[in-house]
C-alpha cells in the first residue's frame, strides 16, 4: 500500500518523470503497457487486435495540460487519430478515451468550458465515422465537472461514453442515475490516490463496492462496460448478465493493452464482446507510473530491468 502512494505521488513529480523517462532501457517496460509512440504504431495495432476479434478504444497520452495551446494540441491529436482510423472501417469497434485535464479542464478562469469547447469537435467527428469517445474519469475533484461535460455532450451525442470509479463513495449513486436506457458507463476500480473521506482505501471494499455498482449497471438500461481485469469481477459480469437476460451485444469487458492479453483472448473465444484500451503518445509517464503502482510485480520488472541493463 505504501508503495503504492509512493508510486502514485511520483507520477506527478517532473523531476522523476525526467529521470524515468529518459532512461532508454525503461522502454522495454513502457512498451508492455504502451502502443508506440505514433499514430502508425498503435494503428498497426488496432489491426492486429481487431483482426483477432476485439474492439479498441484509442488513449493519445497525456494529462493535466498546463496552457490553452496545449489543451488544444490535444484536441487536434485526437482528430488525426479519428482521421487515421476512418479508411480501417471500423465504426463502433474503435472508439477513443479522452482525458478533459488534457483537453484545459484543470485550467484556472474557464478550464470546464475550454474542455467542453475542444472535446466537442471531437465527438462530432467521432460521430460522422458512426463511434463513440469516451471520458476517462481522473482525480475525484474531476467528478463533478466531469460529468457535467458528459451531460451536455450527451444533449447532441447521446452515445458518449462515462466513467465511474468504484472506489469513490459516491458511485453507487452516480451508477444509479447514469443506468438509464442507452447510457455507455465503464466501470473501474479507480486508478488515483483519494482520502479515505472519498473513496475506500481497502482492496476487500473496493471490491466489494464494485460488484454493487456492477449489479446496478447490469440491472439497469445502458450499455455496461465492465472495465476489469479481475477474475472474480469476470466471472461475476457473466453470471449477471444471465440472471439480467442481458445479450451478448448489450454489455462488453474493457481491459488494457498488454493486461492479461491471454483472458481477452479467452474471453473473446467464449462469445464476449472485449474492448482493449489502447494508449499510445509519447506522454506516456504517469499512465505508466499508475500501471506500476497497480502491481507489485510491475515494479520489480521494472527496477530489474534498469539494474540488468547499468
Ligand atoms: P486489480 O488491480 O485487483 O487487478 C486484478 C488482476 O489484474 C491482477 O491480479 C493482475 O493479474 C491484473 N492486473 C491489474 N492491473 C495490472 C497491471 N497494472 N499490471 C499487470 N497486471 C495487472 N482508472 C481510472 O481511475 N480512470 C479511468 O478512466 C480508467 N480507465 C480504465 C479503462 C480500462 C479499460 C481499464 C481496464 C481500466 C481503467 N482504469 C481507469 C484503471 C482501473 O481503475 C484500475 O486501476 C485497473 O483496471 C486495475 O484494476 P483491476 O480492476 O484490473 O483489478
Amino acid at each position: 500500500m505504501l508503495t503504492q502512494r509512493t508510486l502514485l505521488a511520483a507520477s506527478h513529480r517532473s523531476g522523476l518523470r525526467r529521470l524515468v523517462t529518459g532512461t532508454t532501457t525503461t522502454r522495454r517496460v513502457v512498451d508492455r503497457f504502451v502502443a508506440g509512440e505514433s499514430l502508425a504504431d498503435v494503428l498497426e495495432v488496432v489491426r492486429t487486435l481487431t483482426g483477432q476479434g476485439m474492439s479498441v478504444t484509442l488513449d493519445h497520452l497525456g494529462e493535466e495540460v498546463t496552457d490553452r495551446t496545449e489543451a488544444r494540441r490535444s484536441r487536434d491529436a485526437y482528430l488525426t487519430a479519428l482521421d487515421g482510423l476512418a479508411p480501417l472501417k471500423l465504426g463502433c469497434r474503435a472508439e477513443v478515451s479522452v482525458k478533459l485535464s488534457a483537453f484545459g479542464q484543470g485550467l484556472a478562469n474557464g478550464g470546464h468550458d475550454l474542455a467542453l469547447g475542444l472535446v466537442r469537435p471531437v465527438v462530432a467527428a467521432a460521430a460522422t465515422q458512426g463511434t463513440t469517445v469516451t471520458l476517462d474519469m481522473e482525480d475525484s475533484r474531476t467528478v463533478d465537472s466531469t460529468l457535467a461535460v458528459l451531460g451536455e455532450l450527451r444533449e447532441q451525442y447521446p452515445g458518449t461514453g462515462a466513467v465511474l470509479q468504484a472506489m469513490l463513495r459516491r458511485t453507487e449513486e452516480d451508477a444509479a442515475l447514469l443506468a438509464g436506457p442507452a447510457s455507455r458507463v465503464r466501470l473501474v476500480k479507480g486508478a488515483y490516490r483519494e482520502t479515505p473521506a472519498a473513496a475506500f482505501q481497502d482492496r476487500a471494499g473496493i471490491n466489494a463496492a464494485y460488484a454493487r455498482c456492477m449489479e446496478i449497471l447490469m440491472a439497469g438500461k445502458g450499455y455496461p462496460m465492465v472495465g476489469t481485469h479481475d477474475p472474480r469481477l469476470i466471472e461475476r459480469a457473466r453470471q449477471l448478465a444471465i440472471e439480467t437476460g442481458r445479450s451478448a451485444d448489450s454489455w462488453e469487458f474493457q481491459m488494457l493493452y498488454g493486461i492479461r492479453p491471454q483472458e481477452q483472448q479467452r474471453l473473446v473465444s467464449a462469445g464476449c464482446h472485449v474492448r482493449a484500451y489502447v494508449p499510445y503518445g509519447v506522454d506516456w509517464y504517469s499512465y505508466f507510473m499508475r500501471r506500476l503502482a497497480e502491481r507489485p510485480a510491475n515494479l520489480r520488472f521494472f527496477l530489474r530491468s534498469l539494474a540488468t541493463k547499468s
